[in-house]
């Protein structure tokens, strides 16, 4: 099967080398900027004698290439500076979308589309009304990088393996994202080990972990991460796996929120999303929520892509 990597920047390039690794037999990965994506393809594949890859990184500046792709991934847009919250990233990426949804329209038209642009849920959004998709079929990657983060900093205060710890992060992807309540160390409650102000820092540092590198590294933001935790949402979309996930989807229908993307957990398997699944979450953290999509709701209104036309 066919993944396609669109943006050939710092998390697309980083994706298709990911994708190379676990071995996806075709990656197409697409650039407009002249050279870009047939450079990293190539790089990507001149490491194949040493890796032992099985599969082919195709790069170009012609969409055309993502033909008969399963899953299209979006990362094409720029990326935040110091400074800038994902927000601010509005303006420059909206018009990218729109541009990148048309292409897949018409040489993708039956994939599953995981946008990781940003703003996260405005862009999701927007990539839903402009390929005119099942809502099934497009969703962005937020979630998973949260969580992946709270579990690291979970792992770090409790002195326990990364992957003994036990976190998930719903709601907006930006710094009002929603830690839950029940983190795990080793099969114990984080809280328990650490107490209640520590569990709460950690809470914190990660709603900020994005921040702080795009803070350290002054131009440009994560890719390592945000990469893996992509690569994540392939597999369980190529394995048709079914994983309970936090993910970007439209919320409607689930505890009475509106029609807007946002980080929800979802059961996620071939034909993208299965299921909404309700989190076990707190009356605050659902206040916080439903705060959360309503803004939402509010911008969408304001950018003027919220009104219904039937695309579904
Ligand atoms: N089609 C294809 N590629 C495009 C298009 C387009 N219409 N417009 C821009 N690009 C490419 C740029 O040429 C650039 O190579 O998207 C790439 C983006 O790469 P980077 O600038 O390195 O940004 P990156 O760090 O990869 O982040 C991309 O993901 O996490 C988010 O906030 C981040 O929105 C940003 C996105």
């Amino acid at each position: 099967m066919k993944v396609a990597v669109i943006g050939a920047g710092a998390v697309g390039g980083q994706l298709a080398f990911v994708l190379a690794l676990k071995r996806y037999r075709q990656i197409a990965l697409i650039d407009t900027a002249e050279g870009v994506a047939r450079g990293k393809a190539m790089d990507i594949m001149q490491s194949q004698p040493v890796w032992g890859f099985p599969g082919t990184v195709e790069g170009s500046e012609d969409y055309a290439i993502m033909e008969g792709s399963s899953a299209v991934v979006i990362t094409a847009g720029s990326p935040r500076k110091p400074g800038m919250t994902r927000e601010d990233l509005f303006n420059i990426n909206y018009s990218i979308i729109d541009r990148v949804c048309s292409n897949i329209k018409q040489y993708a038209p039956g994939a599953i589309v995981i946008v990781i642009t940003n703003p996260l849920d405005i862009m999701t959004y927007a990539a839903w009304k402009a390929t005119g998709f099942n809502s099934s079929r497009v969703m962005g990657m937020g979630g998973m990088l949260d969580s992946a983060r709270y579990r690291y900093f979970i792992a770090e205060a409790a002195g326990c393996a990364p992957d003994e710890a036990e976190g998930v992060v719903i709601g907006p992807h930006g710094e009002s994202m929603i830690p839950l309540d029940g983190a795990r160390a080793a099969g114990k409650s984080l809280e328990e080990i650490v107490g209640e102000k520590a569990s709460l820092r950690v809470k914190e540092k990660t709603a900020a972990g994005g921040k702080e590198i795009v803070s350290l590294l002054k131009s440009g933001s994560a890719h390592f991460a945000p990469a893996a935790a992509a690569a994540e949402m392939l597999d369980a979309v190529f394995n048709d796996t079914g994983r309970v996930m936090p993910a970007c989807v439209l919320a409607s229908g689930l505890w009475d929120l509106p029609e807007v993307y946002i980080g929800l957990e979802a059961k996620i398997g071939r034909e993208g999303v299965k299921k909404l699944v309700k989190s076990d979450i707190s009356e605050g953290d659902l206040k916080l929520l439903k705060e959360a999509a309503d803004k939402l709701c509010k911008r969408l209104e304001e950018i003027g892509i919220s009104d219904s036309d039937g695309k579904k």
